[in-house]
């Protein structure tokens, strides 16, 4: 079967057709971040209005460069949240009026569990029951995944998503936005030799704090340049990027060990970052847990892993009503 999927819920633009649930046919992103980066990060009605502009002719291009007739779509998926509730409108009417129209079933999806997928598109081996670890520019969650379709969400970060965290901190140092590929190259001519907090407040939990690492980080670099000594960017940049890992591995073996799975996939934009690839990759190795990340271009937001998702969907539990609706604070239960 071949699914079209569509997301919208932030600011990439994105149209993919993959082949039942695992085969990637064309898989289409259109990026606003020029667009937002004056502003320094994204401007909820300006992402719904770039939505508005780029997803007809995405469409129309996915569809050519998968090879593909209206007629031969079985299944359409959309992003229906969390995310920007003008952009999620966007995508989802899209999609309900081509379930319409095309006279094929629609099913919405949570794009943190879109996420997720983005695993099983490039491993397709991959089963649950697993763990994983969803760190982008709006979530941090640790999600023990027991079979597809059912999760538990063991911890989540309660203030900033790590992406979030990373993307303030770049602002800063001054590397810009999106910011953290950025910190992500920097860091790597630097020292992690700065310590920037003092207590873990949530040690024991498998909950998430990223707020007072990041002010750590603004407040330093605002007394230096007070006091008009040089900043050590690249330092600063390690030693922040250093705990944020930290953070994230301690809750994350933690869990691998009390939950007793020897699966743990990474996904988000965050499991971009080279650090935490390298340091996760080493520690699996370490404790024989096989460990999976999906390439660059799939951890980040993309619409393949939203008709990966969709599929699994539409097939545990059959196709979403077309008056549902967008869900801003959508979570996963
Ligand atoms: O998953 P994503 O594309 O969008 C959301 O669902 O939020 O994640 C975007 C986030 C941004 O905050 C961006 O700065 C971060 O992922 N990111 C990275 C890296 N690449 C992207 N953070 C750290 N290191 C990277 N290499
Ligand atoms: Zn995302």
């Amino acid at each position: 079967m071949l699914i079209l999927g569509v997301e919208t819920s932030c600011d990439e633009t994105a149209v993919a057709v993959v082949e039942d649930g695992c085969k990637i046919r064309s898989n289409l992103i259109m990026s606003q971040v020029d667009r937002h980066r004056r502003f320094g990060g994204v401007v909820p009605e300006l992402a719904a209005r770039c939505h508005l502009e780029a997803i007809t002719p995405l469409l129309e291009a996915a569809l050519r460069e998968a090879g593909v007739r209206p007629q031969e779509i079985g299944l359409v998926a959309a992003t229906y949240g969390p995310g920007l509730i003008g952009g999620l409108l966007v995508g989802l009417s899209l999609a309900k009026a081509l379930s319409l129209a095309w006279n094929v079933p629609f099913v919405g999806v949570n794009h943190v569990e879109g996420h997720i997928y983005a695993n099983f598109l490039a491993h397709p081996g991959l089963t649950p029951p697993l763990l994983c670890l969803t760190v982008s520019g709006g979530h941090t969650n640790l999600i023990y995944m027991a079979e597809h379709g059912v999760y538990q969400v063991l911890g989540e970060t309660r203030d900033d998503a790590a992406g979030e965290a990373f993307d303030k901190v770049a602002r800063v140092l001054g590397l810009g936005y999106p910011g953290g590929p950025a910190v992500d190259r920097l860091a790597r001519e630097g020292k992690p030799e700065i310590t920037l907090v003092q207590q873990d407040r949530l040690a024991g939990t498998y909950d998430f704090s990223f707020s007072g690492l990041k002010t750590a980080v603004v407040n330093l670099v605002h007394r230096l340049e007070q006091k008009g000594e040089p900043v050590p960017a690249a330092d600063l940049a390690a030693s922040f990027q250093g705990q944020v890992v930290s953070t994230l591995m301690e809750r994350t073996w933690r869990a691998v060990e009390a939950y007793q799975v020897n699966t743990l996939a990474l996904s988000g934009g965050v499991a971009a970052n080279s650090e935490l690839r390298a340091r996760f990759t080493e520690e699996a190795a370490r404790r024989g847990v096989n460990l999976y990340y999906p390439p660059l271009d799939l951890c980040t937001d993309n619409a393949a892993m939203v008709a990966a998702c969709g599929y699994f969907r539409w097939r545990k539990e059959g196709p979403s009503p077309l008056d549902l609706a967008a869900a801003p604070r959508l979570r996963l239960t």
